[in-house]
């Protein structure tokens, strides 16, 4: 369904043959701000990962029934992720029914009636209604602002641009650390920490109306000369015509082969099911990396590593965000030049290598009642963990999952394949607290590696799903 051709503009072998033709990252001011605008659904992604955790501490001491409940206060935390579960797999079909640019609108619409919800919340009950509207937003936004980028974007920066997106989500997280630190001594705490995250959302809904709907789906659409018009403001003249016509070809063939699109058809045909299979399980593999026990843990995780002061512990995690939104602009510059497969592999491997040793210097720790060296070699995996996870397994599931499928099937796959992603989160970030306690934490993150190890081998072996991943990267 996809085809590959050698002289496809933007791949190596038609950048061989027009060199001028490259472009660089920083090359195309248009492309750069449709990617900043796009990619504040990243953000809200981010900030809504990382603002729950300060916020709870503050919504306990004003609902007595939360300080109360542990169900309640697990409600509140993952009722988000819920809402993230259905919006993506909903998002995957919105968007190719409507396009990208009404996605993104919808999803800020929705984002925006949440922030307000749960801002104004008299009680827990529409606190929680809130944190589930908050999660349709980010649910729509996490299959939308990847496959809007991609589809703008010249092949050759693609993965850079794309992965901006990720840098977005960390960059998110990190900003609502210090959010949480800033309004601690404002009256009214959590209501601004969760109601600051619309406004971002009503900046992205003004400038989205003057940015235009992806050049591809108006392509697949049949609306090709919106279409060209969108790629005249992204391409000199010579490449232009090139583009249109590779274009052209694409949909022509695409739509001799489907008519209209249903969830089934994706396993119906091989490739794309075998497309499929490869970005899905790339999702799951980064969820079962543990990223998010990281994320939402890293406090509690440097206290069970001996460092019982609140200070310190909320100060090394804002510097893991930190780290982690700096691995990401690595990763910015590695998905192009070393490309998705061996950045995965690398990030991978060494993600397993920093579990061992997080594993060891906990399982020591607990027969060592000094703590202080394991304590510290503890923190050594956490920042060796970050550093490998955050170029690599960070942004390639996402990127991968923007550009493997076929036009017709990129909404649904992409939503369906980020669902898993999200399915995946809510597991690990669920049972990582039960299963420490229950096993000791050096189990649990061997455990993780032990998946990961699993996962590797699939991924370095040229399994089906990984041949159909490198087969159907032409897109
Ligand atoms: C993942 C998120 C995670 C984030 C951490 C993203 O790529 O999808 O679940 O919170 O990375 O930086």
């Amino acid at each position: 369904m996809t085809i590959i051709m050698q002289s496809a503009p933007g791949s190596s072998g038609y950048l061989d043959l027009y060199p001028e033709r490259k472009m660089s990252l920083f090359k195309n001011p248009y492309i750069l701000g449709l990617t900043a605008v796009a990619g504040i659904g990243g953000l809200l992604f981010g900030y809504d990962t990382g603002v729950i955790s300060g916020a709870l501490l503050y919504i306990k001491d004003d609902f007595q029934e939360v300080k109360d409940s542990n169900f309640l206060q697990e409600v509140i935390v993952s009722m988000a992720v819920v809402g993230a579960i259905i919006g993506a797999a909903v998002g995957g079909w919105i968007n190719d029914a409507y396009g990208r640019k009404k996605a993104t609108l919808i999803a800020d619409v929705i984002f925006t009636m949440g922030s307000v919800v749960m801002a104004a919340a008299p009680d827990p009950y529409v606190l929680i209604l809130g944190r589930l509207l908050v999660g349709l937003g980010v649910g729509i936004a996490s299959v939308t602002a990847p496959v809007y980028i991609a589809e703008a974007s010249p092949s050759e920066i693609r993965g850079g641009l794309v992965s901006t997106n990720t840098l977005m989500i960390t960059g998110g997280q990190f900003l609502s650390y210090l959010i949480n630190l800033a309004f601690t001594q404002v009256p009214g705490t959590w209501r601004w920490m969760l109601g600051v995250s619309g406004l971002p959302a009503v900046i992205q809904f003004v400038f989205m109306l003057f940015l235009p709907e992806s050049p591809r789906w108006l392509f697949m659409k049949d609306r090709q000369n919106e279409a060209v018009n969108v790629l005249s403001k992204i391409y000199d003249f010579a490449r232009l015509e090139d583009e249109v016509e590779f274009l052209r070809v694409q949909s022509e063939q695409d739509h001799q082969k489907t008519k209209e699109i249903k969830y089934w058809d994706v396993f119906k045909f091989k490739q794309i099911r075998l497309a499929f299979l490869a970005g899905a399980g790339l999702q799951a593999f980064q969820q079962f990396t543990g990223i998010n026990t990281v994320m939402y843990y890293s406090p509690t995780i440097v206290q069970m590593a001996g460092f019982r002061s609140n200070e310190l512990a909320l100060l090394l995690s804002l510097i893991v965000a930190a780290m982690n939104a700096a691995g990401t602009v690595l990763g910015i510059y590695l998905i192009d030049h070393a490309g998705r497969r061996k950045l995965a592999l690398y990030s991978l491997a060494g993600v397993i290598t920093s579990l061992i040793l997080l594993s060891v210097s906990f399982s020591s720790q607990s027969s060592d009642s000094t703590n202080g060296l394991y304590g510290w070699l503890a923190i050594l995996g956490l920042a060796l963990y970050i550093a490998f996870f955050s170029p690599g397994m960070g942004p390639v599931p996402w990127t991968v999952n923007s550009e493997i499928y076929p036009e017709e099937y990129r909404g649904i796959c992409g939503g369906m394949a980020a669902t898993v992603n999200w399915v995946s989160n809510l597991i690990v970030a669920q049972s990582f607290l039960s299963i420490a306690a229950a096993l000791g934490t050096g189990s649990t993150f061997l455990i993780i590696a032990d998946v990961e190890g699993k996962s590797l081998g699939q991924g370095s072996n040229h399994t089906k799903s990984s041949s159909a991943w490198k087969s159907t990267l032409a897109v």
